[in-house]
């Protein structure tokens, strides 16, 4: 079965060609998305990563392109269309299109398209002994906070990361800071048993799950820091993980050339996988190991 794409009103056949060659979003990058987990047919923290999408768009002045419930309901009509209860839903907006020209009317009607795919999961072997990752030029805009569809640097570190047989890039500042991953926020625990993750800002992405880890580990009485640390500090670090909506908690090994720790996955970031997994719904082998 063709999977079923949402472009714009229609539910079509996802190869069929369907944006405009003058939309905004591939003559600029001019747009933004979401990626969403589906847990048993459920979109997870739906209303977090809406309000992420108005405060993305927000960031561009770009109109939102529906409400909050028809969009909603497209989502969950492009899964029904597809048959898909464990899923990734995919959102863009684009600006919408006019004649190529860097100025634009305010008046543009925004283009939306909906994707849905089969989640592509960590496997049984990374989220049990964790994945090594290589640090890199952070070479992103200043607006890291906004889910800009201009991914550019982040894909060409992600390829780099894994020529290099890492499974994710670790970014860092001008300043020698690690300030997330190419897709992921990025995380350490530190020589106190501190948990610590950059703070929000105009540097990082707010992630969902990386919300989600702060609440669970709050609760769960885990000492946090929202702090700057640098590429150094994470490397003599006693734990290191990434989160994202499809990776979850994944250990993090090895940065570069340095083990992490004794090598294995840390007793925080354990303890973390197996809290977020139960807190999200996840297939029992995520909880398994934990
Ligand atoms: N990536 N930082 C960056 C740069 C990201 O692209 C992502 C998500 C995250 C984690 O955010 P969340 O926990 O809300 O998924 C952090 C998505 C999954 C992607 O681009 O496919």
């Amino acid at each position: 079965m063709a999977r079923i794409a949402y472009v714009n009103g229609r539910y079509q056949p996802i190869h069929r060609p369907a944006v405009p060659v003058e939309d905004r979003g591939y003559q600029f990058a001019d747009g933004v998305y979401e990626v969403m987990k589906v847990v048993g047919g459920e979109p997870r923290d739906l209303d977090r990563h809406m309000r992420r999408l108005r405060r993305s768009l927000d960031g561009l002045g770009i109109r939102m392109p529906m409400s909050p419930p028809a969009l909603e309901a497209v989502i969950r009509e492009t899964l029904r269309r597809n048959r898909l209860k464990e899923a990734v839903v995919y959102l863009q907006v684009s600006r919408g299109a006019a004649p190529r020209n860097h100025l634009y009317a305010a008046t543009l009607k925004p283009s939306l398209v909906v994707t849905v795919r089969r989640a592509g999961l960590p496997s049984a072997k990374e989220w049990a002994e964790g994945v090594a990752v290589v640090s890199l030029p952070d070479e992103r805009w200043a607006r890291r906070d906004i889910k800009s569809i201009s991914l550019l640097p982040n894909s060409l570190a992600r390829q780099k990361a894994k020529d290099r047989g890492a499974r994710e890039a670790f970014l860092v500042d001008g300043d020698g800071c690690v300030t997330e991953a190419s897709a992921s926020n990025a995380w350490i625990v530190d020589r106190n048993g501190t948990l610590v993750t950059h703070p929000l800002g105009h540097g990082i992405l707010g992630g969902i799950t990386r919300e989600r880890v702060l609440e669970e580990a709050r609760a769960a009485g885990i000492p946090v820091e929202e702090r700057r640390f640098t590429l150094d500090e994470a490397k003599a670090a006693r734990e290191a993980f990434l989160t994202s909506t499809s990776s979850f908690v994944l250990p993090v090994v090895r940065i570069d050339d340095a083990p992490i720790g004794n090598g294995h996955p840390g007793e925080t970031t354990r303890r973390l996988q197996g809290l977020y997994a139960e807190a999200a719904g996840l297939h029992p082998r995520f909880h398994q190991g934990t």
